[in-house]
Parts: structure tokens; sequence; C-alpha cells
């Protein structure tokens, strides 16, 4: 019983790590200061009188990001990096722009969910659910449609129009982080084995070299 008890905590325990939001904060604000040499969970805090507004807000995402990439999209993330004052409060926000029939590849978000409106154009979206179903559930949004990405799963977008897309996310977390799969599998550093993704993925040597090169 007390075996069973401390398998299901570790089970418990291992879940939360592996894909946690953020904590609730304590205390009215956290801003971030950039020069503590104080290394925590999180970002250490500015002492509160010396906050400013400035602290709490950034400018830009009125403009484009730069699509002319192999993808054709660009993400401008703003989180605690952009604005100090989003340290502790679990939440971000992205705007998305894709070029005509661009992609923001498949990926993962391991500590947020992702709420995603459509400003301009039309997109598919998509995410796909975790083993063993691996269900694909898309949709196609157009301009006000939004779509919900759940915390830790696979997602992806493609503009499916001729014109430009531009979409705005918010994320539930100061520091969302992206694991793009493709990145990931084909061009982590070292490399993985190429015998290793030959067997995960059964498909012949020369493929995966010419993918290991490309990323
Ligand atoms: C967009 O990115 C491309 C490729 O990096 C670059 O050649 C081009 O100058 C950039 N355009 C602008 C407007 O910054």
């Amino acid at each position: 019983m007390a075996g069973l008890l401390i398998f299901v905590g570790l089970i418990a325990l291992s879940s939360s790590l592996a894909m946690a939001a953020d904590h609730s904060p304590l205390q009215d604000f956290c801003v971030a200061e950039s020069n503590s040499q104080v290394l925590l969970n999180g970002l250490a805090c500015k002492k509160a009188s010396t906050v400013e507004a400035s602290d709490f807000s950034f400018s830009g995402l009125h403009l484009a990001g730069n699509t002319s990439n192999a993808v054709g999209s660009r993400v401008t993330l703003v989180s605690a990096t952009q604005i100090p004052g989003l340290n502790t409060l679990g939440i971000s926000l992205a705007r998305i722009d894709y070029a005509p029939w661009g992609i923001n590849p498949p990926h993962a978000h391991p500590r947020a969910t992702e709420i995603l409106t459509v400003m301009e154009g039309s997109l598919e979206v998509g995410f796909i659910t975790s083993n063993p179903d691996n269900r694909l559930i898309s949709k196609i949004l157009n301009k006000g449609d939004v779509f919900v990405f759940p915390i830790g799963l696979v997602h992806y977008q493609k503009n499916v129009g001729n014109g430009k897309a531009m979409a705005i996310a918010g994320l539930s977390s100061q520091n969302p982080g992206v694991i793009t799969i493709a990145n990931a599998v084909f061009g982590s550093k070292p490399d993985i084995s190429t015998d290793i993704l030959v067997r995960a993925l059964q498909v012949d040597k020369s493929i995966i070299t010419r993918t290991q090169a490309i990323f």
C-alpha cells in the first residue's frame, strides 16, 4: 500500500515537473531585475519602489515580423524577457505573421496553453492529442476566429490564403518555451545517433542524414 502511494506520488510529481503551468504570484508584482546575480526559478525582483510604468510596457507589436525564411512565418514574442513586469504573472503574448501559404511548423509549448485569434487572413490550425490516439484536431479559421492549443501538445498553423495572415496569441506562462519538432529531433547539438532515428522513424539512413543536414 505504501509502495503504491509512493508510486502514485512519483507519477504525479514527474508529470507536474514535465508539464506545469506557472505558479501564482505571492505579491502584487515581481518586476524582473535583469542584473541580479541570484539564480532562482524565474527572475529576481526589482525593489518595488523603483518600479515604473515602462517595466509593464512594450511597443512595436503593430509592426509585421519578417517572414522571408524557409517556413514563411515569424513569431514576435512578448514575454518576461521583453516586459520585466510579467515576471511571476503566468502570462505572455505573441504576434505571428504568415507569408502567403506560410506555416508555423509543428511545435509544442512545455509551459503554456495558447489561445490564438486571427486578426487578418485565414489559417488552418491543428493540434495532436497525446499517445496512443494521436488524434489531429484541426480547423480552418477566418478573421476574428479564436482557437485553443492545450499545454504541451504539438500544434501548427498554415496560412491558407494568397494574402498575408496575422494572429495574436495569449500564452499561460511568462516563459512558454518552444520545442519545434523538426529542430529538436533533427537539429540537436550534437546529433541524435542516426541509427536511433532510423529505427524511430522507420526510414532509410540516407533520409535521416539528409534531414539532419538541413537542420
Ligand atoms: C527579412 O529577412 C531576410 C532574410 O534574412 C533579409 O534578407 C531581409 O533584408 C529582411 N527584410 C527586412 C525588411 O528586414
